[in-house]
């Protein structure tokens, strides 16, 4: 039968976010170092068969139906579509999204697509070539661009678009991002920097809040209303036109912790009770160990029940997590 897999706080987890790969194709410079990282070793990392089983495991007995496919970059990991035609046959599995940075997402689409993924969120922070190039320290910009119509091509049941705000740089993007989103007819988001860079360069002062973006917008298409049901996920949407809106994922001003309903596996096979957690629920050695089900679904619990109220970001004590975003999954 469903247990619910819920925390000291009374939040039931629903969600769980799979990094595939810690690898990426691309350097931005809120998650990856400028040297390169270091990533881990490829056997190190949780095979297609020890995911599904995971993921069989905890959509049965926890009602975990949603499930986030994120890296790294998800789509530098091979076979991919293999993985998620797996996770889309498992009946208890209901929601089966991905989010990508799209640098080779045109000839993934319509793979990924026919594989079962259901949704797709794509990054994009810019939309000048040169600024790509220096946020990402690769080049690729028309990729991107490519990837993004290969994918609403292939009739993704909804496509959003995340945008990273970075002080100094977003304010001038945002207008034209915004349109870019109008005409694409697909919801864009801005998301405020987090302190999970490995540069470890973030400062309070350095997020470019919700609200100044908020103000951006509404000095160029006027107040916006909010629209939607918010739940459980990250952003406050707002009512563009008939079809499209624009969201704020305002994770440091506005803390989403209080509805927080996600858990997160790394690439390695570790479970992550936050984004900012510093334990960690090994996994990997349990299933290379012949562990049985019910010792795996208890790891869940264990990881669960140590969860904290919120991130705790800006707070007395707070400390930076080990691994950056493109270690942990975004
Ligand atoms: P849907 O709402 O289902 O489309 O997914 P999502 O918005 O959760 O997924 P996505 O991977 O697009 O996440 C967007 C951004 O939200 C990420 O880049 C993070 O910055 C932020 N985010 C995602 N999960 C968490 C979380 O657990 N905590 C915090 N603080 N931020 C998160
Ligand atoms: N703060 C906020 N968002 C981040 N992302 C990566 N690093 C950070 C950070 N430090 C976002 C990317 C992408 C998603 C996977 O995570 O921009 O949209
Ligand atoms: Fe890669 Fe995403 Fe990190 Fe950028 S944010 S370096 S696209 S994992």
């Amino acid at each position: 039968g469903e247990t619910a897999l819920v925390d000291r706080f009374g939040r039931r987890h629903r969600s769980l976010r799979l990094s595939v790969t810690d690898r990426c194709n691309l350097r931005c410079s809120y998650c990856m170092p400028a040297e390169g990282a270091e990533f881990v070793p490829r056997s190190t990392l949780l095979t297609f068969e020890e995911i599904t089983r995971v993921v069989t495991l905890v959509s049965c007995r926890y009602g975990i139906h949603d499930v986030r496919l994120t890296g790294g970059e998800p789509l530098v990991r091979r076979e991919l579509p293999k993985l998620v035609k797996m996770l889309a046959e498992i009946p208890s599995v209901k929601d089966l999204s991905l989010t990508t940075n799209a640098m080779l997402l045109e000839s993934m689409a319509v793979p990924l697509r026919s594989a079962g993924l259901t949704r797709l969120n794509i990054s994009i922070d810019t939309l000048d070539e040169v600024t790509f190039e220096t946020l990402t320290r690769r080049k690729g910009f028309h990729s991107v661009l490519r990837g993004i119509d290969a994918a609403i091509a292939a009739g993704f049941e909804r496509i959003k678009l995340n945008t990273t705000a970075i002080r100094g740089v977003t304010e001038k993007e945002v207008v034209r991002l915004v349109n870019f989103a109008i005409e694409k007819g697909v919801q864009i988001r801005f998301i405020e920097f987090m302190p999970l860079d490995a540069d470890r360069n973030w400062t309070h002062g350095g997020v470019l809040r919700g609200d100044e973006i908020r103000q951006i917008i509404e000095s160029h298409f006027g107040t916006l209303t909010e629209c939607g049901d918010r739940d459980s996920q990250p952003a406050t949407d707002y009512l563009l036109n008939q079809e499209v809106s624009v969201g704020l994922i305002e994770s440091v001003s506005k803390p989403f912790c209080d509805a927080c309903d996600r858990i997160r596996l790394t690439a390695d096979g570790s479970i992550r009770n936050c984004l900012f957690s510093q334990q960690e629920f090994h996994l990997r050695e349990l299933l290379r160990g012949g562990a049985d089900d019910e010792a795996i679904l208890e790891q869940f619990t264990n990881a669960i029940a140590a969860k904290a109220a919120s991130h705790a970001i800006g707070e007395a004590g707070f400390s930076q997590p080990q691994r950056p975003m493109y270690s942990i999954g975004g």
